[in-house]
Protein backbone atom coordinates (compact mmCIF):
# COMPACT_ATOMS: atom_id res chain seq x y z
CA UNK A 1 0.00 0.00 0.00
CA UNK A 2 2.93 2.58 1.08
CA UNK A 3 4.99 1.35 -1.93
CA UNK A 4 1.90 1.45 -4.51
CA UNK A 5 0.79 5.44 -2.86
CA UNK A 6 5.09 6.83 -2.92
CA UNK A 7 7.28 4.50 -4.53
CA UNK A 8 8.99 5.85 -7.81
CA UNK A 9 10.16 2.42 -9.46
CA UNK A 10 10.32 3.30 -12.82
CA UNK A 11 10.16 6.89 -12.93
CA UNK A 12 12.20 9.25 -13.78
CA UNK A 13 13.69 12.52 -12.40
CA UNK A 14 14.89 15.51 -13.12
CA UNK A 15 16.52 17.97 -10.68
CA UNK A 16 17.73 21.33 -12.12
CA UNK A 17 19.84 22.53 -9.27
CA UNK A 18 20.98 19.59 -7.90
CA UNK A 19 24.75 19.86 -7.60
CA UNK A 20 24.65 20.40 -2.92
CA UNK A 21 22.35 21.78 -0.62
CA UNK A 22 18.54 21.11 -0.88
CA UNK A 23 18.53 19.71 -4.48
CA UNK A 24 21.41 17.03 -3.85
CA UNK A 25 19.26 15.67 -0.67
CA UNK A 26 16.11 15.68 -3.20
CA UNK A 27 18.07 13.88 -5.70
CA UNK A 28 19.13 11.44 -3.19
CA UNK A 29 15.26 10.76 -1.61
CA UNK A 30 13.57 10.71 -4.92
CA UNK A 31 16.25 7.89 -5.94
CA UNK A 32 16.14 6.53 -2.28
CA UNK A 33 12.21 6.06 -3.05
CA UNK A 34 13.27 4.11 -6.64
CA UNK A 35 13.12 6.70 -9.51
CA UNK A 36 15.62 7.19 -12.16
CA UNK A 37 17.82 10.46 -11.68
CA UNK A 38 19.26 12.99 -13.60
CA UNK A 39 21.02 15.84 -11.52
CA UNK A 40 21.90 18.95 -13.50
CA UNK A 41 24.03 22.46 -12.51
CA UNK A 42 26.78 24.40 -13.59
CA UNK A 43 29.30 22.61 -11.72
CA UNK A 44 30.23 19.44 -13.73
CA UNK A 45 32.24 17.73 -11.16
CA UNK A 46 29.77 18.34 -8.39
CA UNK A 47 26.59 16.86 -10.28
CA UNK A 48 29.47 13.85 -11.69
CA UNK A 49 29.55 13.10 -7.23
CA UNK A 50 25.85 13.35 -6.86
CA UNK A 51 25.31 11.00 -9.56
CA UNK A 52 27.99 8.61 -9.00
CA UNK A 53 26.38 8.46 -4.95
CA UNK A 54 23.10 7.66 -6.78
CA UNK A 55 24.58 5.10 -9.04
CA UNK A 56 26.20 3.58 -5.76
CA UNK A 57 22.91 3.18 -4.14
CA UNK A 58 21.48 0.83 -7.10
CA UNK A 59 19.40 3.53 -8.83
CA UNK A 60 20.38 4.96 -12.64
CA UNK A 61 21.54 8.31 -12.25
CA UNK A 62 22.66 11.12 -15.26
CA UNK A 63 24.26 14.00 -15.02
CA UNK A 64 23.85 17.29 -16.88
CA UNK A 65 25.88 20.45 -17.34
CA UNK A 66 23.36 22.79 -17.41
CA UNK A 67 23.22 27.34 -16.57
CA UNK A 68 19.48 27.63 -16.90
CA UNK A 69 20.57 31.47 -16.87
CA UNK A 70 20.66 30.28 -21.04
CA UNK A 71 17.48 28.70 -22.82
CA UNK A 72 19.62 26.98 -25.26
CA UNK A 73 21.26 25.23 -22.37
CA UNK A 74 17.43 24.03 -20.89
CA UNK A 75 16.64 22.63 -24.12
CA UNK A 76 19.36 20.80 -24.44
CA UNK A 77 19.20 19.57 -20.86
CA UNK A 78 15.68 18.42 -21.39
CA UNK A 79 16.81 17.17 -24.88
CA UNK A 80 19.35 15.12 -22.90
CA UNK A 81 17.59 13.70 -20.28
CA UNK A 82 15.02 12.11 -22.62
CA UNK A 83 17.51 10.80 -24.88
CA UNK A 84 18.95 8.99 -21.66
CA UNK A 85 15.99 8.07 -19.92
CA UNK A 86 13.25 7.80 -22.41
CA UNK A 87 11.02 10.21 -20.55
CA UNK A 88 11.05 12.76 -17.59
CA UNK A 89 8.30 12.13 -14.77
CA UNK A 90 9.54 14.59 -12.54
CA UNK A 91 10.88 17.71 -13.00
CA UNK A 92 12.34 19.49 -9.49
CA UNK A 93 13.13 22.89 -10.49
CA UNK A 94 15.44 24.04 -7.36
CA UNK A 95 18.46 25.87 -8.73
CA UNK A 96 18.66 29.37 -7.46
CA UNK A 97 20.98 32.29 -6.01
CA UNK A 98 20.40 34.95 -3.36
CA UNK A 99 22.34 38.37 -3.57
CA UNK A 100 21.98 39.99 -0.36
CA UNK A 101 21.06 44.09 -1.21
CA UNK A 102 19.30 46.32 0.44
CA UNK A 103 16.89 47.62 -2.39
CA UNK A 104 18.13 51.38 -2.69
CA UNK A 105 21.86 50.10 -3.38
CA UNK A 106 20.68 46.44 -5.57
CA UNK A 107 22.15 47.56 -8.93
CA UNK A 108 19.83 46.46 -11.98
CA UNK A 109 22.73 43.97 -12.93
CA UNK A 110 21.69 42.19 -9.68
CA UNK A 111 18.09 42.16 -10.06
CA UNK A 112 18.40 40.79 -13.50
CA UNK A 113 20.43 38.10 -12.66
CA UNK A 114 18.62 36.72 -9.63
CA UNK A 115 15.43 37.49 -11.54
CA UNK A 116 16.50 35.42 -14.97
CA UNK A 117 17.78 32.49 -13.06
CA UNK A 118 15.17 32.06 -10.10
CA UNK A 119 12.37 33.42 -12.33
CA UNK A 120 12.60 32.82 -16.13
CA UNK A 121 14.78 29.84 -15.37
CA UNK A 122 12.19 28.04 -14.05
CA UNK A 123 9.73 29.05 -16.44
CA UNK A 124 11.63 27.78 -19.25
CA UNK A 125 12.53 24.32 -17.46
CA UNK A 126 9.04 23.93 -16.82
CA UNK A 127 7.95 24.55 -20.79
CA UNK A 128 10.80 22.91 -22.11
CA UNK A 129 10.17 19.58 -19.79
CA UNK A 130 6.31 20.38 -19.74
CA UNK A 131 6.20 19.94 -23.33
CA UNK A 132 7.50 16.46 -23.26
CA UNK A 133 5.12 15.53 -20.22
CA UNK A 134 2.10 16.64 -22.46
CA UNK A 135 2.94 14.94 -24.81
CA UNK A 136 3.16 12.22 -22.54
CA UNK A 137 -0.34 13.17 -20.73
CA UNK A 138 1.43 12.62 -17.50
CA UNK A 139 3.69 14.27 -15.31
CA UNK A 140 4.79 16.29 -11.70
CA UNK A 141 6.30 19.45 -11.85
CA UNK A 142 7.57 20.56 -8.48
CA UNK A 143 9.40 24.15 -8.12
CA UNK A 144 11.40 25.43 -4.91
CA UNK A 145 9.72 28.51 -3.93
CA UNK A 146 10.62 30.08 -0.49
CA UNK A 147 9.02 31.50 2.65
CA UNK A 148 10.48 34.61 1.57
CA UNK A 149 8.16 34.45 -1.16
CA UNK A 150 5.25 35.60 0.96
CA UNK A 151 7.02 37.25 4.36
CA UNK A 152 9.15 40.61 3.43
CA UNK A 153 13.03 40.35 5.30
CA UNK A 154 15.72 43.21 4.88
CA UNK A 155 17.96 42.91 1.54
CA UNK A 156 15.93 39.97 0.42
CA UNK A 157 13.64 42.16 -2.15
CA UNK A 158 14.73 40.80 -5.69
CA UNK A 159 14.83 37.35 -4.22
CA UNK A 160 11.71 37.53 -2.61
CA UNK A 161 10.01 39.29 -5.50
CA UNK A 162 11.32 36.00 -7.38
CA UNK A 163 9.84 33.35 -5.34
CA UNK A 164 6.46 35.38 -4.58
CA UNK A 165 6.30 34.90 -8.81
CA UNK A 166 7.16 31.37 -8.35
CA UNK A 167 4.21 30.64 -6.17
CA UNK A 168 1.69 32.05 -8.34
CA UNK A 169 3.81 30.73 -11.46
CA UNK A 170 3.16 27.41 -10.16
CA UNK A 171 -0.64 28.10 -9.92
CA UNK A 172 -0.85 29.24 -13.39
CA UNK A 173 0.94 26.68 -14.95
CA UNK A 174 -1.37 23.87 -12.87
CA UNK A 175 -3.93 25.22 -14.61
CA UNK A 176 -2.64 25.32 -17.83
CA UNK A 177 -1.31 21.85 -17.84
CA UNK A 178 -3.92 20.26 -15.79
CA UNK A 179 -5.66 18.86 -19.24
CA UNK A 180 -2.54 17.26 -19.74
CA UNK A 181 -2.40 15.21 -16.51
CA UNK A 182 0.40 17.24 -15.21
CA UNK A 183 0.49 18.16 -11.50
CA UNK A 184 1.98 21.48 -10.44
CA UNK A 185 3.10 22.38 -7.07
CA UNK A 186 5.96 24.17 -4.91
CA UNK A 187 7.86 23.34 -1.62
CA UNK A 188 8.60 27.05 0.50
CA UNK A 189 11.27 26.67 2.43
CA UNK A 190 12.27 28.19 5.52
CA UNK A 191 15.67 28.56 6.55
CA UNK A 192 18.32 25.46 6.11
CA UNK A 193 21.64 26.04 6.69
CA UNK A 194 23.36 25.33 3.32
CA UNK A 195 25.84 27.23 1.34
CA UNK A 196 23.47 29.85 0.04
CA UNK A 197 22.73 31.44 3.34
CA UNK A 198 25.92 30.23 5.38
CA UNK A 199 27.36 34.20 5.48
CA UNK A 200 24.14 35.02 6.59
CA UNK A 201 23.97 32.74 9.87
CA UNK A 202 26.81 33.11 10.54
CA UNK A 203 26.55 36.17 12.20
CA UNK A 204 25.42 35.46 15.90
CA UNK A 205 22.80 38.09 16.05
CA UNK A 206 21.40 37.25 12.81
CA UNK A 207 21.28 33.59 13.61
CA UNK A 208 19.96 34.00 16.89
CA UNK A 209 17.10 36.36 15.82
CA UNK A 210 15.94 33.69 12.99
CA UNK A 211 15.82 31.21 15.48
CA UNK A 212 14.06 33.30 17.85
CA UNK A 213 11.47 33.43 15.11
CA UNK A 214 10.80 29.43 14.47
CA UNK A 215 8.92 28.18 17.01
CA UNK A 216 10.81 24.98 16.55
CA UNK A 217 13.94 26.78 17.82
CA UNK A 218 16.43 25.29 15.16
CA UNK A 219 17.03 25.42 11.35
CA UNK A 220 16.05 22.99 9.27
CA UNK A 221 18.61 20.51 7.77
CA UNK A 222 18.41 19.48 3.96
CA UNK A 223 17.29 16.06 4.75
CA UNK A 224 14.07 17.46 5.90
CA UNK A 225 12.63 18.54 2.44
CA UNK A 226 13.02 14.74 1.32
CA UNK A 227 9.23 13.36 2.46
CA UNK A 228 7.42 16.42 0.79
CA UNK A 229 9.22 16.20 -2.83
CA UNK A 230 8.63 12.11 -2.74
CA UNK A 231 5.00 13.10 -1.55
CA UNK A 232 4.25 15.53 -4.54
CA UNK A 233 6.74 13.45 -7.00
CA UNK A 234 4.18 10.10 -6.21
CA UNK A 235 0.92 8.54 -6.80
CA UNK A 236 -0.24 10.00 -3.08
CA UNK A 237 -0.27 13.21 -4.33
CA UNK A 238 -2.42 13.04 -7.98
CA UNK A 239 -5.40 15.24 -7.17
CA UNK A 240 -3.30 18.03 -5.93
CA UNK A 241 -2.40 20.75 -7.74
CA UNK A 242 -1.54 25.12 -7.89
CA UNK A 243 -0.71 23.96 -3.92
CA UNK A 244 2.43 25.32 -1.96
CA UNK A 245 3.58 23.31 0.93
CA UNK A 246 6.02 25.12 3.49
CA UNK A 247 8.57 23.07 5.26
CA UNK A 248 9.94 25.95 8.02
CA UNK A 249 9.77 24.95 11.66
CA UNK A 250 7.06 26.85 11.75
CA UNK A 251 8.87 30.76 11.07
CA UNK A 252 5.67 31.87 8.97
CA UNK A 253 2.70 31.36 11.44
CA UNK A 254 4.29 33.99 14.19
N1 LIG B 1 18.71 27.33 2.16
C1 LIG B 1 17.60 27.96 2.50
O1 LIG B 1 17.41 28.35 3.66
C2 LIG B 1 16.50 28.17 1.47
C3 LIG B 1 15.29 28.67 1.95
C4 LIG B 1 14.25 28.86 1.04
C5 LIG B 1 14.42 28.53 -0.29
N2 LIG B 1 15.61 28.04 -0.72
C6 LIG B 1 15.70 27.72 -2.15
O2 LIG B 1 16.12 26.39 -2.31
C7 LIG B 1 16.87 26.24 -3.52
C8 LIG B 1 18.20 25.58 -3.19
O3 LIG B 1 18.93 26.42 -2.32
P1 LIG B 1 20.14 25.92 -1.43
O4 LIG B 1 19.97 26.53 -0.10
O5 LIG B 1 20.34 24.47 -1.55
O6 LIG B 1 21.33 26.73 -2.15
P2 LIG B 1 22.77 26.28 -2.66
O7 LIG B 1 23.38 25.32 -1.73
O8 LIG B 1 23.46 27.56 -2.96
O9 LIG B 1 22.43 25.52 -4.04
C9 LIG B 1 21.92 26.20 -5.15
C10 LIG B 1 21.82 25.25 -6.31
O10 LIG B 1 21.38 25.98 -7.46
C11 LIG B 1 22.29 25.75 -8.53
N3 LIG B 1 22.33 26.88 -9.45
C12 LIG B 1 22.49 28.20 -9.15
N4 LIG B 1 22.51 28.93 -10.27
C13 LIG B 1 22.35 28.06 -11.30
C14 LIG B 1 22.28 28.21 -12.71
N5 LIG B 1 22.40 29.41 -13.31
N6 LIG B 1 22.10 27.10 -13.46
C15 LIG B 1 22.02 25.88 -12.90
N7 LIG B 1 22.07 25.68 -11.57
C16 LIG B 1 22.24 26.75 -10.78
C17 LIG B 1 23.62 25.49 -7.84
O11 LIG B 1 24.48 24.75 -8.67
P3 LIG B 1 25.81 25.30 -9.38
O12 LIG B 1 26.35 26.41 -8.57
O13 LIG B 1 26.64 24.07 -9.44
O14 LIG B 1 25.34 25.73 -10.73
C18 LIG B 1 23.15 24.64 -6.66
O15 LIG B 1 22.99 23.30 -7.07
C19 LIG B 1 17.00 27.65 -4.11
O16 LIG B 1 16.02 27.85 -5.10
C20 LIG B 1 16.73 28.54 -2.91
O17 LIG B 1 16.24 29.80 -3.29
C21 LIG B 1 16.66 27.86 0.12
Amino acid sequence: MIEELFGLEGKSALVVGASKGLGKAMALALAGAGAAVAVASRSQMLIEEVRDEIIASGRKAFAVKTDISREEDIIGMARRVIDSFGRIDILVNNAGIYIPAMALDMTAEDWDKTLNINLKGFFLSCKAVGRHMADQKSGKIINIASVLGKRAAQTSSAYSASKAAIIQLTRSLALELAPHNINVNAISPGWFETEMVEEELSNPKTRKFFLKKTPLGRFGVPEELGGAVIFLASKASDYMTGETITIDGGFSIC
